[in-house]
Formats: C-alpha cells, structure tokens, sequence
C-alpha cells in the first residue's frame, strides 16, 4: 500500500531566519506527519542545516535539498555532494527539476547520474519528469515523458528503483496558475506506472511513488491526490506559507484513512 508524500520545493526562497520562523509556525499546524502521509520541505542549501535541525522534532517530516552534483569531489565550483547534503541532515533530494534542465542545461543523461548517486549516498531521490506545453499540443507528451523515465532511470536495479520518487510536473503547469486536471494527471501518472512496470514489474511500480506537480494548491490537492496514481505531490508556491501548505498535508491524511 503507498503512502502519499507531500513535498515543498522552496526553490530560491527563504533564508535561514524565514526558515527558521517557518518551521516553528508550521509545527504548530502540524505536530507530527498524519497516518500514511510523509512530508519533505526542500530549502535552499543553507537552509538546510536550521531546516533539518526543526524537522526532527516532527515524526514524518523530511528535509531534502533541491539539486545535487553526481561526482565525490573536485574542481566544480558553486557545486555539492550527496554526502555533503546528507551531512546537513536532509534525506532526500530533488532531481531534474524543468527549472534546472531549463537554464542549468541538465539531461537525461545528468539526471541518471545524480539519481544513482542519491541512491548510493542513501537519499531518496525525487525525479522530475514532465513536458513542455508545444509537446503536449502535439500529443506528444507520453513519448516524452516515457522517455525522460526509461533514461533517467536506465541501469537503475529493482531494488534502487523502489527507492526512487517520481515526480511529474508538466512544465506548463508550474508557476502559471494552470493545474493539470485531475483527469489528466491521473492519466499521465498511470501511464508512468505502467512503464514502470515495463521497466521492472508490477508489483515494484505498485510501490513506487508517483508526485504531481505544477500549481498544487490547497484549493485544488484535494481532487488530485484522490486520483489512484496521485501519491503526492511537488508543491512550490503553496509550500511557502505553513498555512497552505500544511492543509495540503492534512488533505492527503484524510484521503489515506477514508
Ligand atoms: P508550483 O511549482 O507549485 O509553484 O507550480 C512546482 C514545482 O516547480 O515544483
């Protein structure tokens, strides 16, 4: 049986005194993750210290970092490790999110590496997968994203892919206001599962969590985390004010105990 994730990208947001002040509002809306809800709070990288320092008090309450680089050490100035973000006590990371493919020229091919490193430094990686709006005017976003799945994941054993997140943000949705409707997101989301298990078997891809991403917010998470291969979601406007974003988190909470 999955579990839901409900997941904050800060993106370039937040300081260590707002994330600090964020984090003590937010555990008074939420003392600890509802039955059958994890819940992950992605800061910048020098909020993450103050960040994970906050969330141990709260049972189910991750803190992730927003990129990483796929190499040990070396000349990569403004870069850091997996060891490096698992040092601060975060515990999971995202990866190829649209943003950085967009303007930090990531590919499949880096997306790879960074998810194999997440797995071998023990965080969990969240894989961002989506189309862009002209490919989904051609129809072309399944071949898309199938693609950006199967690569992303290529020589990725069972056993790792069940430690893996998936999140799919078609990238016309993200920061415009514009959702996928539930119908298509479950659509899509089934459509992963279904290469998942093509990729691996049924049952593995039956475990593995699918996100949404792109305008969640507390007016409309209800209606796609109640879609059956909705398992979360990537939430970045929303996950700013501990009010909305910790309604989301209550949301995915009653959804799992009805
Ligand atoms: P948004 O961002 O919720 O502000 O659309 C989502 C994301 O980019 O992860």
């Amino acid at each position: 049986m999955r579990t839901f994730l409900i997941a904050g990208n800060w993106k370039m947001h937040q300081n260590v005194a707002e994330t600090k002040a964020y984090f003590n509002e937010f555990t008074k809306l939420v003392s600890k993750a509802p039955e059958g809800v994890s819940i992950l709070l992605c800061p910048v990288y020098t909020s993450l210290h103050a960040a994970a320092d906050a969330a141990s008090s709260v049972d189910g309450l991750h803190i992730g970092a927003q990129n990483l680089h796929f190499e040990d050490k070396g000349a990569f100035t403004g870069e850091i490790t997996a060891a490096m973000i698992k040092e601060t006590g975060a515990d999971h990371v995202i990866i190829g999110h649209s943003e950085r493919r967009q303007y930090y020229n990531e590919t499949d091919e880096t997306v790879n590496k960074k998810t194999k490193k997440a797995i071998e430094a023990g965080l969990t990686p969240v894989v961002c997968v989506g189309e862009l709006l002209e490919e989904r005017k051609e129809d072309r976003h399944f071949d898309v994203v199938r693609s950006q799945v199967v690569k992303g994941l290529e020589g990725i054993s069972k056993n790792d892919a069940l430690k893996t997140v998936i999140a799919y943000e078609p990238v016309w949705a993200i920061g415009t206001g514009e959702t996928a409707s539930p119908e298509q997101a479950q659509e899509i989301h089934a459509f992963i599962r279904k290469e998942l298990a093509g990729l691996y078997d049924e049952a593995t891809a039956a475990e593995i969590r699918i996100l949404y991403g792109g305008s969640m917010n507390a007016k409309n998470a209800d209606e796609l985390l109640s879609q059956e291969d909705v398992d979360g979601g990537l939430i970045g406007g929303a996950s700013l004010k501990p009010d909305s974003f910790s309604e989301i988190v209550h949301f995915a909470g009653k959804i799992y105990s009805s």
